[in-house]
């Protein structure tokens, strides 16, 4: 009887330790990912209302939050270098814009090139 209890009690450990393990992943989980920016660049033109400055608090906010994690994302293709360099670009781009400094619309919209990014970085046609 002992024995048995035992042996449920180190079941019931482990169990315990990979529900712990895949919760942790859960949180770890990322509400900033590139595919939720790019729909809302898309549907909502969210940088271009923040590069014309007509961004409401939130949406300022919420660009800032999808920048600064951009380059932790990880693109579907393309080096890393490269990724870091563009995602870098923008993110300083958009600190100076935020920060109101001068010709910083500009380089922010030559930082959101479409483009540029999607060829090195892009699948086409997206995964799924
Ligand atoms: C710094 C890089 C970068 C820039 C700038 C960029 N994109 Fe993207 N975009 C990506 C990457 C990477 C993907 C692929 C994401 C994936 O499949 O996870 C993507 C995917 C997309 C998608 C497909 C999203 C989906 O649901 O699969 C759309 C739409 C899109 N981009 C629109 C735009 C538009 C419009 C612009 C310019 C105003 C733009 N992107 C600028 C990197 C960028």
């Amino acid at each position: 009887m002992i024995r048995k209890l035992a042996t449920l009690f180190s079941v019931l450990a482990v169990v315990a330790i990979i529900s712990g393990v895949s919760t942790a992943e859960d949180k770890k989980e990322n509400k900033y990912t590139t595919k939720k920016f790019m729909q809302a660049v898309k549907t909502g033109g969210l940088h271009t209302k923040v590069i014309k400055g007509e961004a409401s608090e939130a949406e300022t906010k919420l660009f800032a939050a999808y920048v600064k994690a951009l380059p932790t994302n990880k693109p579907p293709k393309g080096s890393a270098e490269s990724w870091k360099k563009l995602t870098g670009a923008l993110a300083k781009a958009t600190e100076n814009h935020l920060a109101g400094k001068e010709g910083s619309a500009e380089a922010l919209a030559k930082a959101m090139n479409c483009k540029a990014c999607h060829t090195p970085h892009k699948v086409y046609p997206p995964k799924k």
